[in-house]
């Protein structure tokens, strides 16, 4: 049941993708041009760059893990580019689309959307969809060496206050993130993967760098997404399993189809979809798919 209301939703998602592809022309953004059929990097214009002396070529690639959340999109993909672009920030944004059956993996899309766009990029910035930054003095710019910015810092976040908190958007380097092993591939259903992910970057001595900036908890933020259940479900030995350190997966190999990328435009942003279809190893991970045993907890929390 469940399974097919997905299919329906993905087949409405893709038919909303291909009528806003259709009608918009895909424009070539100015500015940077590349080679390949990737996007042009957007938002900043080169003539600015070199008046101001600032010759570097960071490009941030916005890595969006993705599932039927298409009315989010819709509000995120162009309020981000604006934001970018206010900050000269040239930018490319994947959104990383999971169109398996297993659970929704956030830790292993922002790998694989890490993987395809690394070559367009020199840093990223793993960002929930619906978590739309309103204080403009909130810096995407890269982090130093050795330094990751969580950008929706607890105390910053609407929901989320805890010290070791690093969820919601975090920016890191492409070296840092490949030096780490990217994110553990095992977290499957909602909440965790960000915390394994501390423990990797403490553990190869990376700082967590924070915005300072004058707003607080209320208004630094908005939290766009609806109502929604969260897939809070526990099975087999998930439970003890993810909350210790994975030395085992990771960036190097997170395993998955490529099925097909697409390039849209909402509004005037363009961005590249990634339909992602993720393997499950069951031996590692058999809480993938909960339906093959009865978990042992099943809590729905309406957040
Ligand atoms: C990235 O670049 C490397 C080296 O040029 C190449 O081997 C690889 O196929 C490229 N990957 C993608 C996803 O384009
Ligand atoms: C951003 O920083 C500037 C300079 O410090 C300050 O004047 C301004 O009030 C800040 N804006 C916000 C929204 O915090
Ligand atoms: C999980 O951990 C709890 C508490 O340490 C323990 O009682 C339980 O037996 C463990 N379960 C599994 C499946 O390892
Ligand atoms: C990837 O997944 C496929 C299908 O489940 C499996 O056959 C293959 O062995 C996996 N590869 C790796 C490297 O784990
Ligand atoms: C969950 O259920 C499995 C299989 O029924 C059992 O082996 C495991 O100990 C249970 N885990 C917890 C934390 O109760």
């Amino acid at each position: 049941m469940a399974w097919k209301v997905r299919l329906i939703a993905g087949a409405i998602l893709t038919c909303l993708f291909v009528a806003l592809y259709s009608q918009s022309h895909l424009p070539v953004p100015k500015g940077r041009e590349h080679a390949g059929n990737s996007q042009s990097a957007i938002g900043d214009d080169g003539r600015r760059r070199r008046k101001n002396g600032d010759n570097h070529q960071d490009v941030l690639a916005v890595i969006v893990p993705f599932r039927n959340r298409f009315e989010e999109l819709q509000t995120f993909a162009p309020y981000i580019h604006g934001f970018l672009n206010r900050q000269h920030i040239p930018h490319l944004i994947f959104i990383v689309n999971q169109v398996d059956k297993y659970r929704f993996n956030r830790a292993a899309l922002i790998n694989v959307g890490f993987k395809y766009a690394k070559n367009q990029s020199t840093y990223m910035v793993m960002h929930d969809v619906d978590l739309l930054p309103l204080n403009r003095n909130l810096s995407y710019k890269k982090p130093g060496k050795a330094h990751v910015m969580h950008v929706a810092a607890p105390g910053l976040h609407p929901k989320y206050d805890y010290p070791t908190f690093i969820g919601g958007i975090l920016i890191i380097s492409n070296e840092d993130f490949a030096k780490v092993n990217g994110m553990s591939n095992l977290y499957w259903g909602w909440g965790l993967e960000d915390d394994e992910f501390y423990v990797r970057l403490k553990n190869a001595d990376m700082k967590v760098a924070r915005p300072t900036v004058t707003t607080s908890k209320s208004n630094t933020f908005e939290h766009i997404h609806a109502t929604r259940p969260r897939d809070m479900t526990k099975c087999f030995d998930q439970y003890n399993k993810t909350r210790k350190r994975d030395r085992m997966t990771g960036l190097r190999n997170v395993n998955y189809t490529l099925v097909s990328t697409t390039r849209i435009v909402i509004q005037d942003t363009p961005l590249t979809v990634l339909n992602v279809q993720l393997k499950c190893d069951f031996q590692m991970s058999p809480w993938c798919d909960c339906s093959k045993q009865r978990p042992n907890t099943t809590i729905t929390a309406k957040t």
